[in-house]
């Protein structure tokens, strides 16, 4: 049986895709290229540090240096940080809330199994701390997803094995590191996109515990 739902935050829980998109964009602007939607997509659950390498090969740039690179991926966080700093809980995706709570009901574990170390401060923010048994954020992994480790160590860090774990991904790399992981995924967002997804649903609202309990006997 299911035990434990280990969950993305970016553009499962929270709305900051968008911050992230707008923050990338601004610095393929400033480096002068377009940055377009499609080419956002390869940025999701993709460290910072990745994230940056992705953006200057859209770019066509090769030659910058380590020192540089930092340099320009502090730049595009400090206007990320701008942007979560003003969040709330009313930028909470559909549903998020409502799941979470669902799960403590019904003695599912949950987890964050998250890239980002900027998590503690939108969990702050949006007030979701409190609805999680475990947090896995950027600053406890060394491998970005796809690789399994984020979700791996959550469902350690919960002492569920992954064959009982379900995770909630809106990126192909999140849902491929999911895969990985041997677990079972739900993805967030478009079933073109999310191809390697077990179930995929526009948004947590269209999910239930009871869902997940159908969903494990025809799965
Ligand atoms: C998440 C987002 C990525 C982001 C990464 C690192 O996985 O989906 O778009 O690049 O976290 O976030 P950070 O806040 O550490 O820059
Ligand atoms: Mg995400």
């Amino acid at each position: 049986a299911i035990q434990a739902c280990l969950f993305d935050l970016d553009g499962v829980l929270v709305d900051t895709a968008k911050y992230h998109y707008q923050a990338w964009k601004r610095l393929a602007g400033e480096l002068g290229f377009e940055f377009t939607e499609k080419d956002n997509e390869r940025l999701k659950g993709v460290s910072r540090d990745a994230s940056l390498q992705i953006l200057l090969e859209v770019g066509g740039i090769s030659d910058v240096k380590e020192e540089q690179r930092q340099q320009l991926a502090e730049r595009k966080n400090s206007w990320y940080v701008e942007s979560i700093s003003r969040m709330d809980a009313s930028e909470l995706l559909p549903g998020a809330l409502e799941f979470l709570k669902e799960c403590r009901a019904n003695g599912i574990r949950t987890a964050l199994g998250s890239a980002s170390k900027n998590a503690p401060l939108i969990l702050a923010n949006t007030g979701l701390a409190p609805y999680f048994d475990a947090i896995v954020d950027g600053t406890l992994t060394s491998r970005a997803k796809p690789d399994p480790e984020v979700f791996l160590l959550g469902a350690a860090k919960l002492g569920v094995q992954p064959g009982a774990c379900v995770v909630f991904e809106d990126a192909e790399a999140g849902i491929e590191a999911a895969v990985r992981a041997g677990m079972r995924s739900v993805g967030i967002g478009s079933p073109a996109v999310l191809t390697q997804a077990d179930v995929v649903v526009p948004s947590l609202a269209a999910f239930s515990v009871a869902k997940l309990r159908e969903w494990q006997v025809t799965a």
